[in-house]
């Protein structure tokens, strides 16, 4: 067992993991913060599983828990703000209907909420590259750009 160090969504943590626990099963199976999702079989593809690790968007599945140590994580548990305000990217999937199994909503708003930050005003194919790493079977994701259109512009009026 290797004892690691992380900060997730603002509380610290000190726990003993395996050495080849991943940091996915960490997240869900360890500390219970099963809003991270597993939608394929740990290789990457879905995008279901991505988390912030230091403010950037990683899929968790392809790392370990102790490559995790000493840095900051947020889980989609940690996107809403005070007494559970949705977070704008929160609130234009609720309005735009961007969402319906919800199954890989998690990963798409985490992977989006950095996308966001990097580039504040994008367009529709900018978002859909964007999206490349995300796998959605449900919605056809014409209200999945929507509904980032919307936070982009609700953020930057
Ligand atoms: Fe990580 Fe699919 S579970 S990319
Ligand atoms: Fe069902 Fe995306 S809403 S997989």
């Amino acid at each position: 067992m290797k004892t690691i160090n992380v900060k997730i969504n603002g509380v610290d943590y000190q726990e003993s993991v395996p050495p080849r626990m991943l940091l996915v099963d960490f997240i869900r199976e360890h500390l219970g913060l099963t809003g991270t999702h597993v939608g394929c079989t740990f290789e990457g593809v879905c995008g279901a599983c991505t988390i912030h690790l230091d403010g950037e968007a990683v899929k968790s599945c392809l790392m370990l828990a102790v490559q995790a140590d000493g840095h900051e994580i947020t889980t989609v548990e940690g996107l809403a703000g005070e007494r559970g305000k949705l977070s704008p990217l929160q609130q234009a999937f609720n309005d735009e209907h961007g969402l319906q199994c919800g199954y890989c909503t998690p990963g798409i708003l985490m992977n989006m909420t950095e996308f966001l930050a990097q580039n504040p005003n994008p367009t529709d194919e900018e978002i859909r590259q964007g999206l490349v790493g995300n796998i959605c079977r449900c919605t056809g994701y014409v209200h999945i750009v929507r509904a980032v259109k919307k936070a982009a512009q609700q953020m930057s009026s």
